[in-house]
């Protein structure tokens, strides 16, 4: 076991979600650290409601066969609980996309290919060919609050992951599998599987892993109260000029506008707001906030 000292934010941002994995076993010591330090999450009055099952080796296959071999009948599973919106609406709609595109386009994977997108759907239940496997169940009894703490939970054991090089993927795909997942561990009936995980080395070379995701940034997604936001211009610099407005909900959708006139100018370096809608007629849809950037 070699434990690395990292800098948290190191390790928040070098995780990313793995899909390829070498062989390399994990050993035990090493598990058993990244469980006790994923342990120090908090939880609401502390009551800790993870539960882990660790797989590592012929339990893990007996699951993955198990699992392929209902896939491979056509038979897809059924969640317990409901993990996506549906319908699917935007601007998440979009994201999910973006996402999966990406994945696909890394992979050389195109639109029409659905057989090759079922295949690189089944790798979840190999866990990527990960040398462990992790199942995440709770009490069922337990409200939505306490899914809160398992969250933060399966954050800190993928970061955890990262203090020994290790590197992870979250895997909703196997709450459709909950009853066979139960049969096969002997999960009690009282639990509710939540998610998998696969835990190991990365295989660099492996494509899956060359996909990046982006992110939305802060500017977008959080409300600075009490802060000045507003810009400032010259107002001789503002005829004509570009605006891009963003949906702060989604950066994905960028609107690029040429602008040639613009009321009610402001004092010349005199700091002032603009809202798209008054200047020109927004896209159809629903009303989108907007964030704004001016260049001369
Ligand atoms: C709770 C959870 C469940 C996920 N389930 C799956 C899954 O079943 N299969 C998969 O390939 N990726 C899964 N992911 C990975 C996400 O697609 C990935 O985290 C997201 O696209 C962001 O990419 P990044 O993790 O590389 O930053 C899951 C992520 C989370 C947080």
């Amino acid at each position: 076991m070699h434990e690395e000292r990292r800098s948290v934010s190191e390790a928040i941002t070098s995780r990313r979600a793995t899909r390829a994995f070498l062989p390399d076993p994990v050993p035990r010591a090493t598990l058993k650290r990244i469980l006790e330090i994923a342990a120090r999450t908090p939880s609401a009055s502390n009551i800790q409601p993870w539960h882990v099952d660790v797989l590592p080796g012929a339990t893990r296959d007996r699951l993955v066969s198990a699992i392929t071999t209902r896939f491979d009948a056509g038979d897809f599973g059924e969640e317990e609980y409901q993990y996506y919106p549906d319908p699917w609406f935007e601007p998440y709609l979009s994201l999910r996309r973006e996402t999966g595109w990406g994945l696909y386009g890394a992979l050389g994977i195109a639109r029409h290919e659905k057989e090759r997108m079922r295949a690189q759907h089944r790798r979840n239940f190999l866990f990527f060919d990960a040398p462990v496997g992790l199942i995440f169940s709770i009490d069922r009894e337990l409200p939505v609050g306490s899914w809160l703490d398992f969250g933060m939970f399966l954050q800190s054991l993928m970061i955890a992951a990262r203090a020994f090089d290790l590197d992870t993927c979250p895997q909703q795909a196997f709450a459709a599998y909950h009853e066979v997942i139960r049969e096969v561990l002997g999960l009690s009936d009282a639990r509710k599987v939540i998610c998998g995980m696969a835990l190991g080395k990365a295989d660099v070379s492996n494509p899956a892993n060359t996909f990046r995701t982006g992110r939305i940034s802060p500017e977008q997604f959080a409300n600075f109260h009490d802060c000045t936001t507003r810009r400032r211009l010259k107002t001789g610099s503002l005829e004509p000029f570009i605006l891009i407005f963003t949906d702060l909900r989604c950066a994905a959708h960028r609107h690029v506008v040429v602008c040639r006139k613009l009321d009610g100018l402001p004092q010349d370096g005199m700091g002032f707001a603009i809202r798209a809608r008054d200047i020109f007629e927004q896209p159809s849809g629903p009303e989108l906030r907007v964030g704004l950037e001016l260049f001369a």
